[in-house]
C-alpha cells in the first residue's frame, strides 16, 4: 500500500496565513508547509482538499507502478515523451525595477539552466503528429539560499515548469480527482467521461490545449497557467510566467512527418545556430484570481514584462546518456526560492504529487535523486 505522503499541520498553524508569509510584519518564512495559505495574495483553500491530494497522489503513483511494472522502466506519468534536455543560459536583464529584481532575477546575473521538452500525453510512444499540450520544464543552477522542498532545503536549483496554453482545465482538488479516478493517469483522459469531472470550461480547455500540432518546440510560447509570488515580505506579489521565442512560424510541419520528428526538428535547429527565448513575467492586478486555474490573466489588463532570456547554444543533444540524464532529472515548482513560493490549489496539490513520484519512479528504476549542478556534459566534441 501507499504510504502517507504529508501531515495535516494542526489548526492553529494554518491561520498564521498571511504574516506567517511575510506580510506585513516582514517577518521571515514559517516552517514552510504547502497547506499555509497566503491570504493577502489571494489563496484560498478548496474543501477536503488534503484528503484530495493524498487521493491524487496515490492515484498518480499506482498508475506509475501499474504502466511500468518492468524494473527500471518507469517513467513520468504525465509528459513521459521527451524531445531532448539541453543546456542553456539564463540572462536576467541588466536592469530591472525593485520590485521585479526579486529572488533569482537578480539584474545581469547568468544562471547555468538545463530543459526539458515534452509532449504532455502519458503515453511516450504516441506520435508528435498528434495534437497534445507540449511542455517545458527549466531548471537554473547555482541558485544559493534556502529552498522550499523541506527534502531538499539545501539544494542550489529553481525549476519553472510550463506549457503550451496559457490556463489549466481543473482548477479544484475535487474534479481533477474526479477526472483521474475515471482515467488511469494524471495525463489520461477519457473523452466520454472527462465533461462530467471537468464541466464545459475545463473541458473546452482541455480540448484547446490537447489539440495543438506544433513545427518544433523551439518556435512555441510556453505559459506557467498557474500562479507563483514574487518577492516576500509587504510589497510581495503574485505573477505568472511565460517564455517566448525569439523565432516563430519558420518551421512548418512535415508532410509525412515521423514519430518523433519534434525531436529532430530541435536538433536541426541546434546543429547549427542557437536558440533564444524571452522569459517574461505578468503581475497580477485587482479582481484576478489566484485559485482559479481556467481563467486566463489578459495581457491587455496585465501585460508580460521581459525579466531573462534563455540561451540555448547550438549543440548535439540526441545522444543516450544526455537522454538518461534527462530522464533522471525532476522538474517541479517547489523546487523553489520563498520569494518564487507557487500560488494556488494546483499547485498545492503538485507539491505532494511530484515530490511522491519522482521519488516512486527513481526508486523503480534504482537511480539516484538528486539535483544537477550545470557542469554535466555529454557531447564528447565540448
Ligand atoms: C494538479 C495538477 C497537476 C498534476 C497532478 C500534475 C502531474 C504531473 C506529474 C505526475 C508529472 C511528472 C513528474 C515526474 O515524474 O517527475 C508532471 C510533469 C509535468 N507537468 Fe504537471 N501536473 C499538474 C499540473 C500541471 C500544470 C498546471 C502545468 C502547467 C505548467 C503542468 C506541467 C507539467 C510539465 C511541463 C511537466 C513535465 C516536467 C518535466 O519535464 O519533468 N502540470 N505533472
Amino acid at each position: 500500500m501507499f504510504k502517507k505522503l504529508f501531515r495535516v499541520p494542526p489548526a492553529g498553524s494554518i491561520a498564521l496565513v498571511d504574516t506567517a508569509l511575510g506580510g506585513a510584519s516582514g517577518a521571515p518564512f514559517p516552517p514552510r508547509d504547502y497547506l499555509l495559505i497566503d491570504a493577502k495574495l489571494g489563496e484560498k483553500r478548496w474543501s477536503d482538499e488534503e484528503a484530495l491530494t493524498e487521493r491524487i497522489a496515490e492515484l498518480v503513483q499506482r498508475s506509475i507502478s501499474d504502466r511500468y511494472p518492468k524494473p527500471g522502466t518507469a517513467r513520468r506519468d504525465a509528459h513521459p515523451k521527451s524531445h531532448g534536455c539541453v543546456h542553456a543560459q539564463f540572462v536576467v536583464e541588466p536592469a530591472l525595477p525593485l520590485s521585479l529584481a526579486q529572488g533569482v532575477f537578480i539584474p545581469g546575473v547568468a544562471y547555468k539552466a538545463w530543459l526539458r521538452f515534452s509532449n504532455g500525453n502519458g503515453d511516450p510512444t504516441r506520435p508528435d503528429s498528434d495534437g497534445d499540450g507540449r511542455g517545458v520544464g527549466i531548471k537554473l543552477m547555482g541558485v544559493p539560499g534556502n529552498k522550499l522542498l523541506a527534502s531538499e532545503v539545501h539544494a542550489n536549483t529553481q525549476d519553472f515548469v510550463l506549457i503550451t496554453h496559457p490556463t489549466f482545465f481543473a482548477d479544484d482538488p475535487a474534479r481533477y480527482a474526479a477526472l483521474i479516478e475515471r482515467g488511469t493517469s494524471a495525463s489520461a483522459f477519457v473523452a466520454a467521461t472527462a465533461p462530467l469531472a471537468l464541466g464545459w470550461k475545463g473541458m473546452w480547455i482541455a480540448k484547446k490545449m490537447r489539440s495543438k500540432r506544433i513545427a518544433s518546440p523551439l518556435e512555441e510560447r510556453y505559459w506557467s497557467t498557474v500562479p507563483f509570488s514574487h518577492g516576500s515580505g509587504a510589497g510581495r506579489r503574485a505573477v505568472k510566467y511565460s517564455i517566448r521565442p525569439s523565432v516563430v512560424g519558420v518551421s512548418t510541419i512535415p508532410r509525412n512527418p515521423r514519430p518523433d520528428y519534434l525531436r529532430e526538428a530541435m536538433e536541426a535547429a541546434l546543429a547549427t545556430g542557437e536558440a533564444h527565448f524571452d522569459f517574461l513575467i505578468q503581475v497580477r492586478v485587482e479582481g484576478m484570481s489566484v485559485e482559479d486555474s481556467r481563467v486566463e490573466w489578459l495581457e491587455n489588463e496585465a501585460p508580460f514584462v521581459k525579466v531573462a532570456t534563455i540561451i540555448i547554444p547550438s549543440q548535439i543533444f540526441n545522444t543516450p546518456a544526455q537522454d538518461a540524464f534527462g530522464e533522471a532529472l525532476s522538474f517541479t515548482p517547489w523546487h523553489a526560492l520563498p520569494e518564487h513560493r507557487p500560488l494556488g490549489g494546483v499547485n498545492r496539490i503538485r507539491k505532494v504529487v511530484y515530490e511522491a513520484v519522482s521519488e516512486l519512479r527513481h526508486r523503480l528504476n534504482g537511480t539516484e535523486r538528486r539535483e544537477p549542478t550545470g557542469d554535466e556534459r555529454f557531447d564528447p566534441s565540448e
